[in-house]
């Protein structure tokens, strides 16, 4: 596909990796909005990389689920939902070598893989005065610059390819507002994903490949294990919807964002937050 070509609508439906036929229609009426996708998801072996592979492959995607972790891969895969295939990839998404490994997986799938969910971080907390250079590097290197050797990856794979594709990218409420104290590292890490969403969008739109992101409040998941809606209830206070969210609720944007019915949206940031932001 040539740029003006990736640039045209008609072309955009010629080439649609989705199926235009399903547009619109939910995935509880049995429509599979991302039948013959191939997806990669970071951080799939728990949390909400978890929900999104298992959400993906519920809408027809073959998807490869990365993390660290084996075990927890395991899991993900044992849990698939009927309708697409999970295939786990043992790999640090943070390096180049690791992410050359997951988007090599994708050859198991059929082809090279056309959605890209830069999900897999590390929480980070501390006071400004005590921050480590050691711990900077770490949390900047898997929250902001896996997700760019990953895009990196992935686009020019599809490039070669001449084919579409989309990113979404897992950023937060914290790159947003100062939402807790002693989340500034992760919030600097977050915050620089939103800045690569906008100019990685104005890119590779040319090529028509869609980089988006999704910024999630509170989300019930291991990272987050420490608070709970006690202790914590200064903060629900915060969210109008006086809840957080659920692993599931944050995957249907990031499905919405990769499919068909988003193919005018890019290099924006969707906030799944009870109202937080808003409030
Ligand atoms: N939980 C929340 O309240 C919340 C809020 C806003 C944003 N987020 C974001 O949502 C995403 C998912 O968070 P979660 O709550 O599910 O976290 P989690 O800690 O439960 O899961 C993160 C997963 O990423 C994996 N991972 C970490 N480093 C990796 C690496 N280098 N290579 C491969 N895998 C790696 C971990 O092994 C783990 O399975 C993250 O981007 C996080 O910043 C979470």
């Amino acid at each position: 596909m040539t740029p003006d070509q990736a640039r045209s609508p008609a072309s955009a439906q010629a080439t649609s990796v989705g199926s235009p036929a399903n547009a619109g229609s939910p995935a509880s009426a049995g429509v599979s909005r991302l039948s013959g996708r191939r997806a990669v998801v970071t951080g799939a072996g728990r949390g909400l990389g978890r929900a999104v592979a298992w959400r993906l492959a519920a809408e027809g995607a073959g998807v490869v689920a990365a993390d660290l972790n084996a075990e927890d891969l395991e899991q993900t895969v044992a849990g698939s939902p009927a309708g697409g295939a999970i295939v786990p990839a043992v790999a640090d998404c943070s390096r180049r070598d690791g992410l050359e490994q997951v988007f090599d997986a994708c050859a198991t799938l059929g082809g090279v893989a056309d959605a890209l969910v830069n999900n897999a971080a590390v929480l980070s907390g501390g006071p400004v005065t005590d921050v480590a250079e050691e711990e900077i590097e770490r949390v900047l290197r898997v929250n902001t610059i896996g997700p760019m050797l990953a895009t990196t990856a992935f686009a020019r794979r599809l490039v070669a390819a001449g084919a579409p594709g989309a990113v979404v990218n897992i950023a937060s409420t914290t790159a947003h507002i100062a939402s807790l104290p002693g989340l500034s590292t992760y919030a600097a890490s977050k915050g620089a994903v939103l800045a690569y969403t906008r100019a990685a969008a104005a890119d590779l739109a040319r090529y028509g490949i869609r980089v988006n992101a999704v910024s999630p409040g509170w989300i019930r998941t291991a990272m987050t294990s420490g608070i709970d809606d006690e202790s914590d209830a200064p903060l629900l206070r915060r969210i109008p919807m006086r809840r957080p969210a659920e692993p599931a609720e944050i995957a249907a944007a990031v499905v919405w964002l990769l499919a068909d019915d988003a193919g005018y949206v890019t290099g924006t940031s969707m906030a799944v937050d009870g109202g937080w932001l808003g409030y």
